[in-house]
């Protein structure tokens, strides 16, 4: 077992990550069909995405705003530029011509009514995300928590299965409920994401040092939501994200339980791709909200 060793400092956060010959940090050197699926997620104008995370059934059920996906997200589609969803969702109640890329939920298991949710396992076959033409799939990783070794080796056999088919893995940081939300934290959950083979990486953001968490992950970054926020609070959240090195967002319930959520994804849309400053975004949402 070797010693432990020092966090590093030297994040140089002003110096980018080169990735000659694309626009996706970290992403240069994957084949065409891996390339070709994340261009659909990440807007090769902006080099951004504005994800539309509704998978949260997968382990709590009808959740708020998601009670009928048919009629609180199949409107917002068009404004994503990606749907996190899982296949029961895809299958049952997306329509098929709907052409906006998908990234798929890959792992589940336990539910909200158990204590530790990191017992997860691997909740869909590789062969069944090319079936449904996915853009990606995502996981979940627990570093710290109970089922850490397993997450891992979940999300390995995946990237493994991934690379076969060229399917980009999103490895997201699931933080325990004991588990201390800060940038040293998320540095070193996103770096080990990262190391083991994900594509990119959906994690928290925090106020302090998420710039080193950015620069010290060699792919990129979307960053998670979170619980509802005041309107404002969550445009600030997305923007300083960007700002600080994040390539977009993938948001839940901020968008979907927003009073107006099809204003809000068109706020979030705006901070991310045209770095609108939050509180401009806010009007964006303000007059979106009182036209209906
Ligand atoms: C947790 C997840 C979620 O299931 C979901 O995507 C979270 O979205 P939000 O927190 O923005 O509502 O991946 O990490």
């Amino acid at each position: 077992m070797p010693e432990a060793d020092e966090e590093g400092k030297r994040y140089e956060v002003g110096q980018p990550q080169l990735a000659p010959g694309f626009y996706l940090k970290g992403s240069h050197q994957l084949d065409w069909g891996m390339k070709n699926r994340l261009a659909r997620v990440f807007d090769p104008a902006s080099g951004r995405t504005v994800m539309l995370a509704i998978d949260h059934g997968y382990f709590q059920g009808p959740t708020t705003g998601l009670e009928r996906i048919d009629l609180s997200i199949v409107p917002l589609l068009p404004a994503c530029d990606a749907l996190f969803c899982t296949r029961g969702i895809l299958r049952s109640v997306i329509p098929a011509q709907c052409t906006k890329p998908m990234v798929l939920r890959a792992s589940g298991g336990p539910s909200i009514l158990r204590e530790e949710l990191s017992d997860e396992q691997i909740a869909m076959d590789m062969e069944d995300a090319v079936r449904l033409n996915a853009a990606g799939v995502g996981i979940q990783v627990f570093i710290g928590g109970d089922f850490e070794t397993r997450s891992i080796h979940n999300m390995t056999k995946l990237v493994d299965a991934g690379l076969r088919y060229g399917m980009p893995v999103m490895g997201v940081t699931a933080v325990g409920k004991n588990m201390v939300r800060n940038a040293k934290y998320f540095r070193l959950a996103c770096r080990m994401i990262a190391e083991l083979g994900a594509q990119y990486v959906k994690t928290y953001y925090v106020e302090e040092g998420f710039e080193t968490v950015t620069a010290s992950c060699p792919v990129p970054i979307v960053m998670a939501g979170g619980k509802k926020l005041p309107e404002l609070d969550a445009l600030t959240m997305a923007y300083n994200a960007v700002q600080e090195g994040a390539a977009g967002v993938d948001m839940g319930r901020n968008i979907f339980q927003s009073e107006a959520p099809t204003a809000m994804i068109a706020a979030v849309h705006a901070v991310v791709h045209k770095n609108l400053k939050p509180a401009q975004a806010f009007e964006v949402f303000k007059s979106l909200k009182s036209k209906g």
